[in-house]
């Protein structure tokens, strides 16, 4: 039967690079390696624009009946001004907890073709292989109290509130031994146990549940270390499993060890199967509407949508050999150029994985 994908492009490079995923989902249902039916949505700036509401009940009911959305990005200088409620990232924020998307999984691999684009030295990075798996609808992102208050001294206070429910913690951590029982057993529970309560808890919950998991050993490190052993030796870790705030933040760190945030791609899953896919990183105003971005996280993210949501694993496997085999012809986005390689811009990445396939 016939898959649902929504397609939501965003602001900024969103455009760019979901046209270029969408190039390669064109072509796998040319010849038959899936089927899906694809149907284009507003959401972030493009959809405060268009209808003054940065996720339209039209987008989110679209994507409630969809079997996984695809969405590049949102978010930009143009919509800074807006009040908090109006502004494009409440779109995605809403499309993440209307669809209860509570578990991220964002993979930091790094290929091998690409060990010189990283910062950090070759023999650092050279295999790396990471699953960080955020949680994605609690923590302080959603947290009540919330707000800006005038004092009667006439000065402003400013709180947000970090919250978690046992039954919230128990649930990611279940997602991450569970992909640690296929991989190398290892989970890595990231907190701030040593200050804050509620990742104490987080920690004591952690260590309940691993119960059920007596093959998986499980670690614990608060968030300021592993930040430091992300750059410092980051092989150490197999799976990291961790809040929405520490999450969003080591995430884009492990993307610099892959050579450029612009090749992480991430699912967002709920517990009924479905899911919404994008790339770990914004719209990137410095760089929207020059054709230079990566689109390789996003096309990326299709694959992980083949295989997570449309359950179409071999077809994932080749857009990820397609994705190997230009990187070896020397193709580079401008992010993660190195001397001696072909520096190309979006469409002729997008056009050079569509040609491997
Ligand atoms: P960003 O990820 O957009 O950009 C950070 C840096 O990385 C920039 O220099 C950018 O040019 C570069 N970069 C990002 N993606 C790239 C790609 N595919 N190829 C090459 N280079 C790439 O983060 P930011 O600048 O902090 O945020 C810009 C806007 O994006 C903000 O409005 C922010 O809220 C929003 N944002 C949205 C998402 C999302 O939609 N999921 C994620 C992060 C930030
Ligand atoms: C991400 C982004 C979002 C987040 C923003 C845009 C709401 O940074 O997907 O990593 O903080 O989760
Ligand atoms: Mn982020």
């Amino acid at each position: 039967m016939s898959k649902k994908i929504l397609v939501l492009a965003g602001d900024g490079i969103g455009t760019e690079i979901v046209a270029e995923a969408v190039k390669v989902l064109n072509v796998l249902q040319a010849e038959g390696a899936i089927d899906v039916s694809m149907q284009d949505g507003l959401v972030g700036g493009a959809a405060y624009d268009a209808a003054g509401d940065p996720l339209p009940e039209e987008t989110l009911e679209a994507a409630r009946a969809s079997d996984a959305v695809l969405l590049g990005a949102v978010g930009g200088p143009k919509w800074e001004p807006l009040h908090i409620s109006k502004r494009p990232e409440k779109g995605l924020l809403g499309l993440r907890s209307g669809l209860g998307l509570f578990a991220n999984l964002r993979p930091a691999i790094l290929y091998p073709q690409l060990a010189d684009a990283s910062t950090l030295k070759p023999e650092v990075v050279s295999g790396l292989d990471i699953m960080i798996v955020r949680e994605l609808t609690g923590d302080i992102y959603f947290g009540q109290p919330r707000g800006v208050e005038t004092l009667p001294s006439g000065e402003r206070r400013g709180f947000n509130t970090m919250v978690y429910t046992e039954s919230e913690v128990e649930r990611i951590c279940r997602v991450a031994f569970d992909i640690a029982m296929k991989r190398g057993k290892k989970v890595c529970s990231v907190d701030k146990a040593n200050v804050l309560e509620c990742t104490e808890m987080w920690r004591e919950v952690a260590i309940q549940t691993a119960r059920d998991y007596p093959e998986i050993a499980l670690s614990h490190m608060y968030v300021d270390n592993a930040a430091m052993q992300l750059v410092r030796a980051p092989k150490q870790f197999d799976v990291m499993v961790t809040g929405n705030i520490f999450g969003d933040i080591l995430s884009d760190c492990a993307a610099m060890l892959t050579g450029s945030i612009g090749m992480l791609p991430s699912a967002s899953l709920n517990e009924k199967g479905q899911g919404m896919y994008e790339p770990i990183h914004g719209s990137a105003p410095d760089i929207a509407g020059k054709g230079v971005a990566n689109p390789l996280a996003t096309i990326l993210s299709v694959a992980m949508m083949l295989r997570y949501s449309l359950d179409a694993a071999p077809a994932a496997e080749r857009i990820e050999a397609a994705v190997s085999k230009v990187l070896d012809q020397g193709l580079r986005t401008a992010d993660i150029m190195s001397s001696g390689m072909r520096q190309v811009g979006t469409a002729e990445m997008g056009d050079a994985v569509v040609a491997e396939l």
